[in-house]
């Protein structure tokens, strides 16, 4: 379990979402550090000239070849041309200053942040859906995983059946420590590892090559292309066939995270640049920090290769999504019509509910009644002095003086800690959302369990009524039903709007992501998380992919934003948990909750030239060179599927050009919500294809009503035929002043 802060004061979920920060602390102008030098596309033919001309570059400032050579860790040869050196502060000014380079900036240090969720999401591997059936479950497609290695004996890489590797992969298979040729096969195409400039204390813990000692990387893999695996749970829990989104997809593993120290920007963009000349088709990255060195995912899409992001797990706080480069897909997490009922008996017979993973070591005696104690806040403070010696103890974190209740995971770990530390047997822990349930899968012998604070309250009432107050926990059930209001965007899914691209929706998409059951090791865990939903989407992609080989990134992009669902099948509107829940807004969806059915046929795609790209956000990849133009256009001119206007206190008109990719002859008509306090007109409001109009453009124009300093409203804009509809969210905020805050 490791709990890592970010500059931003954020806590690391026990799930390891990566983080990546800046390392702080004292660092004078003459100390080393790694730096990030971008230079661009890649100009020198062969990769070996490429290397060389970095070594040149840097040995211009350090003097030498031999000090080159000893400072640089990586080189980027295949995909985009830079290098990660050890520099001092005054060597990266200088090396800034050369025409060539584009930009340097430090090294960030990263540490990482199923069953039935494809069922639920219409994948239906029993009753083969159109999409997986068309699209032969993607095996012609190549899911690039960037994360902590992979478990190569899992049953859910098994390439029994599977057809020779596609020829026009050009990766390789490293061998190393627990690693040799054979543990790549049809199924584990490639597996690269990178080492360079992580801690030699890291190193030593770990295995040298591309085998996983963490899991979340084998939870990944499996997630988004594990092969079908009948009979897998967890402990009985989630029982069923476990497998990936694209179960006959090929899986290519970059080990850029390592267990403990996690990597760094380095190591992500080394991977990108290989993963790139491999020849991936998909790149799957649950980890965080992508801002600084978005670059290389803008590489990789110009080449073609849809790179997905998680969402980031600081929710449910606005204004903390990550990973929000309009060229990347950011994805949030939902919760499924799954639930895991943990009945606990009081000593008056009542029986409540909590949900927890917590199941019986089979060694262990069956549950019974123990002494019930009030822990309060469950500090170290308000324990001590309290016998709790195998007494179950209810826990209520909600000190109002204290941002700990705001941070579920990290209350839940500090509570955990401080009652095992005292010898307790059970822990009840009482808190506004009982959507991590990861953690209570590891209690190391303690019963836990969570409820809401209604649930603790009437716990809390049993126990001041009564002297002696005993209660029982049963392990954990697995419940699954129609009947759960589902899905909804689960508590900790970080939420938008970006603080980086504010003229555009963030997340993008949400997806599956509490209590996901996936490989890790011989067996399977759940674990929770937008780590987990990152898959999930890049698993539907590689479907996409095979059944449509020439759409672009922006094009897959704009088939899940468009079709995602914004109520459940009952019609009513998705929730968000969080504080308070409130129905969903584009700020924790995006487009919605993926739908990869309907993706396969969106009726209508907004595609995107690569190159629009830096016409919009160049200052995003470089503020010093010519690609960051001050009369940069508004990135809500972009053609994206969704509109995001931050600063509306004028008319603005922005267009969208649409390509129809169904029917030849088709009539969409347009269906207008306006985001309140904002007059929306679309123009042309019918759109007709024939085979010579396959393409269309069309105006929106946004007028605020009042003249206010105001607030986000979302909106929609759906253009419909007949039951098709291509849908995509919008965002709008009356401003008066260039300051936002609502203060005067
Ligand atoms: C690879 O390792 C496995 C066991 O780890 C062993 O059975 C196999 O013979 C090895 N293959 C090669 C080519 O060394
Ligand atoms: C049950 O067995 C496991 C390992 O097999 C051991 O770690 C654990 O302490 C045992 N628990 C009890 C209650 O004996
Ligand atoms: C518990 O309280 C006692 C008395 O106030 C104090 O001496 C002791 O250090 C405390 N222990 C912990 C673990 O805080
Ligand atoms: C900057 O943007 C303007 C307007 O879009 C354009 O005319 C000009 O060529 C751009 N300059 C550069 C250096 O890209
Ligand atoms: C397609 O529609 C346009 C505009 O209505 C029309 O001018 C054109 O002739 C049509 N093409 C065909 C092949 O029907």
């Amino acid at each position: 379990m490791v709990l890592h802060s970010s500059t931003r004061a954020s806590v690391v979920l026990a799930i390891l979402l990566c983080f990546c920060t800046v390392s702080l602390g004292a660092h004078g102008r003459s100390r080393s550090r790694l730096y990030i030098v971008y230079l661009g596309d890649v100009r020198h033919g062969h990769p070996d000239d490429v290397i060389a001309s970095h070594h040149d570059l840097l040995a211009a400032v350090l003097g030498s070849k031999e000090d080159s050579l000893a400072s640089m860790t990586h080189s980027y040869k295949h995909g985009f041309s830079g290098f990660a050196a050890m520099l001092t502060e005054d060597q990266a000014e200088q090396l800034a200053e050369f025409p060539e380079v584009i930009s340097v900036k430090p090294s960030r240090t990263c540490t990482a942040t199923t069953t039935r969720s494809w069922d639920f999401l219409g994948l239906n591997y029993q009753m083969p859906s159109e999409l997986l059936r068309k699209s032969n479950q993607g095996e012609d497609i190549i899911i690039g995983v960037i994360d902590t290695g992979i478990w190569p004996e899992s049953r859910s890489f098994s390439d029994e059946g599977y057809g020779p590797v596609p020829s026009r992969w050009k990766g390789k298979c490293e061998v190393g420590q627990g690693w040799n040729s054979s543990n790549c096969n049809r199924k584990i195409i490639g597996a690269r590892f990178y080492s360079a400039g992580i801690d030699e204390g890291t190193l030593k813990a770990e295995y040298l090559s591309a085998r996983d000692a963490h899991g979340h990387g084998t939870h990944t893999a499996s997630t988004a292309a594990g092969s079908v695996v009948e009979g897998a749970s967890f402990h009985g829990l989630a029982a069923g066939a476990a497998r990936g989104g694209a179960p006959r997809a090929r899986v290519a593993v970059y080990k850029s995270l390592w267990q403990g120290s996690g990597g760094s920007s380095a190591t992500i963009l080394a991977a990108i640049d290989d993963a790139i000349h491999d020849g991936v088709d998909v790149l799957s990255l649950s980890l965080g920090g992508l801002e600084d060195d978005s670059f290389g995912a803008l590489h990789a899409v110009q080449k073609g290769i849809t790179v997905v992001y998680a969402g980031g797990n600081s929710g449910p706080r606005p204004q903390t999504v990550e990973n929000t480069a309009p060229w990347v897909i950011t994805v949030a997490a939902s919760k499924i019509d799954r639930s895991f009922p943990t009945v606990i008996t009081l000593g008056n017979k009542k029986q409540i509910a909590g949900q927890s993973l917590y199941y019986q070591e089979k060694n262990s005696s069956s549950s019974t009644f123990r002494s019930l104690e009030f822990g309060d806040l469950c500090t170290a403070d308000a324990l001590n002095g309290t016998d709790l010696k195998g007494k179950i103890v209810l826990c209520f974190p909600s000190d109002p003086e204290s941002s700990l209740p705001l941070v579920p995971e990290y209350a839940f770990q500090v509570a955990l800690r401080n009652v095992r530390d005292a010898g307790a047997s059970g822990l009840i822990f009482a808190q506004y959302t009982t959507d991590l349930l990861g953690a209570t899968a590891r209690c190391q012998g303690i019963a836990c369990v969570r409820v809401d604070l209604d649930t603790g309250y009437q716990i809390l009432r049993y126990i001041r009524d009564t002297s002696s107050a005993v209660a029982k926990i049963e392990p954990a059930r697995t419940f699954t039903s129609k009947e759960l209001l589902a899905p909804k965007v689960a508590a900790f899914s970080s939420r938008g709007p970006s603080i980086y691209y504010a003229d555009v929706i963030k997340p993008d998409i949400a997806a599956p992501g509490a209590s996901i059951l996936a490989a890790v090791g011989d067996s399977y865990e759940p674990m929770s998380g937008t780590s987990m939903a990152t898959p999930h989407v890049a698993g539907i992609i590689a479907l996409l992919k095979a059944l449509h080989p020439q759409w672009s990134p922006a094009a897959l992009k704009s088939a899940i934003v468009t079709t995602a669902s914004v109520t459940d099948e009952h019609g009513m509107p998705l929730l968000a948990e969080g504080l308070p829940r409130k129905v969903a807004d584009p700020f924790d969806y995006g487009g919605g909750n993926i739908n990869p059915n309907r993706a396969a046929d969106p009726g209508l795609i907004f595609d995107i030239d690569p190159s629009d790209y830096k016409k919009f956000f160049g200052c995003a990849i470089s503020r010093t060179s010519a690609s960051c133009n001050e009369t940069l256009v508004p990135g809500y001119h972009l053609n994206l599927p969704s509109i995001s206007i931050p600063d509306l206190r004028s008319p603005i008109t922005v267009s969208r050009t649409v390509t129809n990719v169904g029917e030849v002859d088709a009539v969409y008509h347009a269906a207008i919500q306006s985001p309140p306090g904002v007059w929306m007109d679309v123009e042309p409001s019918v759109l007709v294809f024939n085979s010579t109009n396959k393409v269309h453009t069309f105006q929106v124009k946004l007028s605020p009503m009042w003249k206010l300093q105001g607030d986000y409203t979302f909106g929609s804009l759906t253009w419909y035929k007949g039951e098709k509809s291509v849908r995509i969210p919008i965002a709008a905020r009356m401003t008066l002043h260039d300051f936002y805050a609502d203060v005067a």
